[in-house]
Parts: C-alpha cells; sequence; structure tokens
C-alpha cells in the first residue's frame, strides 16, 4: 500500500513542480499573508493540482496544507503539504524552490517527497525502507567536527516583532562552522542534509508541512533529528535541528548558548 501511496506523492509532486518550472518568470500575482508572508497564484494553483491528484486516489484521506483549511474527517490518513517551499524566492525569480509532501499514517510519517524542479531531482523516503535521490539511496555526510561543516538555516516572518529570530544562533554558527547558508527553502535545506550536501540545518518556529518531508529524509538517510535541545522531535514541535549525526551534540552546545528569547514550544497540537 506505501508504494501506491507513494507513486500519488511522486505524481503530484513532480506535476506541482512542472507548473513551477513553467511559470517561473512570468507575470506573478503575489498576495501578503502578513508583512513579508508572501503567497503567489503558483502556491495556491500547486496546493489545489495536489489536493486535487490526492482526493482523486484517497477520497478518504485528512489533508494539511498551508494555503487553505480542509476539514478533518478523522481518518488515520494525512497527507502534510507545502506547494511550494520558497514563496519568496519563487515571488522574486530566484530558482530556489520545492513541492514537498509527507504522509502521516496514525501520528507518525511514514512517507515523504520533495521535487526540486530546477534541478530535475527527486527526493522520496519511505520509513525503515531508506531515502533515495532519483531512486539512487542516499547518506548523510561524515563531516566533523563542526569547524569543517556547511550548515543552513532560516529566519521567521515575524523575526522584526519577535525576539525569537534566530539571529544570535546565526552568530554563533558563523562562528563555530565553516559557513551556514540561507538559501530560503526549509525542505531543500533538509533534503541537502539528507544528500550529505549539508552537514546541519536547524531553524525555528517551521510548520509541520516545511519539515514532514525532510525530517523523514534526513532520518531514513542516517541522520538525526531532535528538537534544539536534543530531545525527541515532532513536526508539530516549532525547533528543529538536523544533522548528520557526528556534529549533533556540538550544535545542541551552540543553540544551548542562545540570547534570544525563546518562549516554551506551544506542543504537540494540530495547528488549526
Ligand atoms: C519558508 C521557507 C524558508 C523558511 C521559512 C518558511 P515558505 O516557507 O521554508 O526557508 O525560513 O521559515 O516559512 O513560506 O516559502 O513556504
Ligand atoms: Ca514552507
Ligand atoms: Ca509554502
Amino acid at each position: 500500500m506505501l508504494k501506491k501511496f507513494l507513486e500519488t506523492a511522486t505524481g503530484a509532486a513532480q506535476e506541482a513542480g512542472r507548473l513551477q518550472r513553467e511559470r517561473l518568470w512570468q507575470e506573478r500575482e503575489i498576495g501578503f499573508k502578513g508583512e513579508t508572508d508572501l503567497v503567489t497564484d503558483v502556491d495556491r494553483d500547486c496546493e489545489a493540482l495536489i489536493v486535487a491528484a490526492i482526493r482523486q486516489e484517497w477520497p478518504g484521506h485528512d489533508i494539511l496544507a498551508e494555503e487553505n483549511e480542509y476539514v478533518p474527517s478523522g481518518s488515520g490518513f494525512r497527507w502534510v503539504i507545502d506547494p511550494l517551499d520558497g514563496t519568496t524566492n519563487y515571488a522574486h525569480g530566484f530558482p530556489w524552490f520545492c513541492v514537498s509532501i509527507a504522509l502521516e499514517i496514525d501520528g507518525e510519517v511514514r512517507l515523504g517527497v520533495i521535487c526540486h524542479p530546477m534541478m530535475d531531482e527527486l527526493f522520496t523516503a519511505v520509513r525503515g525502507e531508506g531515502a533515495f535521490l532519483n531512486g539512487r539511496r542516499l547518506q548523510v555526510s561524515h563531516r566533523a567536527p563542526l569547524k569543517n561543516c556547511l550548515l543552513a538555516t532560516g529566519f521567521p516572518y515575524d523575526r522584526t516583532r519577535d525576539n525569537e529570530n534566530n539571529f544570535d544562533n546565526f552568530v554563533n554558527f558563523q562562528m563555530a562552522a565553516r559557513a551556514v547558508r540561507r538559501a530560503g527553502a526549509a525542505a531543500l535545506d533538509l533534503a541537502y542534509v539528507a544528500a550529505g550536501r549539508l552537514d546541519g540545518f536547524w531553524e525555528c518556529k517551521l510548520k509541520p508541512w516545511d519539515v514532514a518531508a525532510g525530517q523523514l529524509l534526513v532520518a531514513e538517510a542516517g541522520g538525526r533529528v531532535t528538537s534544539h535541545a536534543g530531545e525527541l522531535y515532532s513536526i508539530y514541535n516549532h525547533r528543529i535541528l538536523a544533522s548528520n549525526g557526528l556534529i549533533h551534540d556540538e550544535m545542541v552546545g551552540v543553540l544551548a548558548e542562545t540570547k534570544d528569547i525563546q518562549k516554551p514550544e506551544p506542543g504537540t497540537s494540530i495547528l488549526r
């Protein structure tokens, strides 16, 4: 059955990826969900396309996606979808964005797919069966210690209004690691940790659709995914730390030094 679910996810992700690629440099409708939180016509069209593809195959399943609310039916199957991760990049014509689709079964993420259309790369993972890039098995990097490592992160949309803005962590990691990148698509950052192209990633205030597929990719490629404190992680937590495992404790140590004011995690209840 998981194979069938994976086919649905890869088909929908690739179709949405094609649409993103075709329309990248066309005229764009841009809306604002917040001061810096954009949404484009392509985010909405991709979500509609993905949800239609899932509903056609699996009409009884629930959907948790970024751009719309879907009434839950209480089904044990929930698709967690970021139709376009990297919207700010997309809106500016900066070609770094992806589609992220995961499936939770009884509260556990069982499969994840990330399509990076500009690179023709399809990342897939099924829990217990490994992570793959265009069908080739992935493994996290073996790089350590932290000072030799390439990391990625991002900053929340409310960064000018809330002190938990990740700025202090960013400075601390710039000092402790080889370099830190901010490419603008959290799902791709996680896929790149899985592929060994990045050694670690951390961020705060992410949503389940940003991380659901990517965190499974990292775990299935042999990496480690926890909270910033190194504790058990759920996609409903807001603070994620993902790494090749070898530098994880060092990264937890750096995150513990933060001067950013951190509020307690809001818990694992569903966001909607
Ligand atoms: C955003 C991207 C970005 C991250 C933000 C996310 P969106 O998702 O993943 O890299 O820093 O926190 O919200 O809005 O482009 O889907
Ligand atoms: Ca996102
Ligand atoms: Ca998005």
